[in-house]
C-alpha cells in the first residue's frame, strides 16, 4: 500500500462494523489470506464488505467482491469509489466465480474468502422475510429471484416439507409441522413471516432447556432450500479449487454444522490423496494428486470477546486451506464432498 492509501485508508481497530453488519472471524480470515501486494482476491459473500475492506486496507491488491444479493452490490458503491480500480464487484453466485472471473479475463487468485449465509442487513429487513423476529412477506430470496418461502410452504407436499425441515433445519419435529402447515394453508395462503411462526409455535412445544424459539429451525430450513445453499457451497468449494493459483489460501467462515461438516469432508478427503477407482465408480481417476493442505486441522473459533460483542459470532468456524499445485479434482461426484443436501 502506498503512503497516500494508508493515510486514506487508515487500518482500523480489527473490528469492522459497516453499516448494519459486524464482520465475524475478521482477523482470523485476514491473517489466514495473508494479502500482498500485487495479489488478487476474491471476497465470495462480499456482505456489507467487512472483509473487503480490510483486504484492501492490508496491501496493494485487487479484490473481486461477489454478491447474489443486489442490494449488497449497491451498498459497496463508495467503497468501490474509494478503492477506484483495485475493488471490483460482480453480481453472481460465489459457485460460479471461476468462470466469473475468467469472463473478465482473471484465470487465477491468491485467495479465496467465503462468510456463508446471511448478512444483518438481510435478517434486520423484514420486507426481505427472513426472520421471524418482525412480520413480514415470506420470501427469504438473496437474490430477489426464483421461488420464494411462501412458494415452497404454499405448494410443497407434506413429504417433502417434513423432509425440508429435517435434512435442512434438523429439525425433529418436523413431520409434526408439516402436517400443521399443510392444514392452516387450507384455510388460505400462507403469506407472511408471523404467520408461519405462529404455526409452528403452534404445533410444537418451545424447548424448556434452550428456550429458542420453536421456529428457528423452520426459517433456518426455508432459507437453506430456497437459497440452495448446501449446493452452492459444494459448488463454491470446487470453483475455488479450480480458480486458486498454488499456494493461494482459501478461509471459509461456517455458521452451522450443515455446512462445517461439507467444508470438512470436503477438504480433508482432498487434502488426503483419497479417491482411488471402484467398481462402483469405473470412470473415477484412479487416484488424485492432493489439492489442498491442511493449514489448520480444527476449526478456528471466535474468541470470547468476539462473541460478547457479536452474538452472531458464536456459532462460527473457520477453516483455512491451501492450495497444492496438483491439477484440481473437478466436481464430478458429490459423495467427495460428503454428499451436498
Ligand atoms: C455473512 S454475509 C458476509 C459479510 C461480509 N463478510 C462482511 O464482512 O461484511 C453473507 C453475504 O453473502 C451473500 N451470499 C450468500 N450466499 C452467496 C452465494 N452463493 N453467492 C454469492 N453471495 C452469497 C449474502 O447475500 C450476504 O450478503
Amino acid at each position: 500500500m502506498t503512503a497516500a492509501q494508508s493515510s486514506r485508508h487508515p487500518i482500523t481497530s480489527g473490528v469492522s462494523v459497516t453499516p448494519g453488519h459486524t464482520s465475524v472471524l475478521l482477523e482470523e480470515v485476514l491473517t489466514a489470506l495473508a494479502p500482498r501486494d500485487g495479489g488478487i482476491y476474491v471476497d465470495g459473500t462480499l456482505g456489507g464488505g467487512g472483509y473487503t475492506r480490510r483486504i484492501l486496507e492490508t496491501a496493494d491488491c485487487t479484490v473481486w467482491g461477489i454478491d447474489r444479493d443486489p442490494d449488497a452490490i449497491a451498498r459497496n458503491a463508495d467503497l468501490v469509489a474509494q478503492y477506484a480500480g483495485q475493488l471490483h464487484l460482480l453480481a453472481g453466485r460465489f459457485g460460479d466465480m471461476d468462470s466469473l472471473l475468467r469472463e473478465k479475463g482473471v484465470s487465477a487468485v491468491d485467495g479465496v474468502a467465503l462468510d456463508l449465509g446471511v448478512s444483518s442487513p438481510q435478517i434486520d429487513t423484514p420486507e426481505r422475510g427472513f426472520s421471524f423476529a418482525s412480520d413480514g412477506p415470506l420470501d427469504m430470496r438473496m437474490e430477489r429471484a426464483g421461488e420464494s418461502a411462501a412458494d415452497v410452504v404454499n405448494t410443497a407436499n407434506e413429504a417433502d416439507l417434513a423432509r425440508i425441515l429435517r435434512e435442512l433445519g434438523e429439525e425433529r419435529h418436523a413431520k409434526r409441522i408439516a402436517r400443521a402447515i399443510v392444514a392452516a394453508r387450507s384455510n388460505g395462503e400462507i403469506a407472511t413471516t408471523g404467520q408461519l411462526a405462529d404455526i409452528v409455535r403452534t404445533a410444537i412445544p418451545t424447548s424448556r432447556s434452550t428456550h429458542i424459539d420453536p421456529a428457528t429451525r423452520t426459517f433456518q430450513a426455508l432459507r437453506i432450500h430456497v437459497n440452495d445453499e448446501l449446493g452452492e457451497l459444494q459448488r463454491g468449494l470446487v470453483a475455488a479449487e479450480r480458480i486458486l493459483r498454488p499456494e493461494g489460501r482459501l478461509a471459509i467462515v461456517s455458521f452451522h454444522s450443515l455446512e462445517d461438516r461439507r467444508v470438512k469432508s470436503f477438504l480433508r478427503t482432498r487434502s488426503g490423496g483419497g479417491g482411488r477407482g471402484s467398481r462402483h465408480f469405473p470412470d473415477r481417476p484412479a487416484r488424485h494428486a492432493p489439492a489442498w493442505l491442511l493449514v489448520s486441522r480444527r476449526a478456528i473459533r471466535p474468541g470470547d470477546g468476539e462473541i460478547k460483542n457479536n452474538a452472531r459470532a458464536r456459532s462460527a468456524r473457520l477453516r483455512v486451506a491451501e492450495r497444492t499445485a496438483e491439477p484440481s479434482w473437478g466436481g464430478e461426484e458429490s459423495a467427495a464432498v460428503g454428499g451436498a443436501g
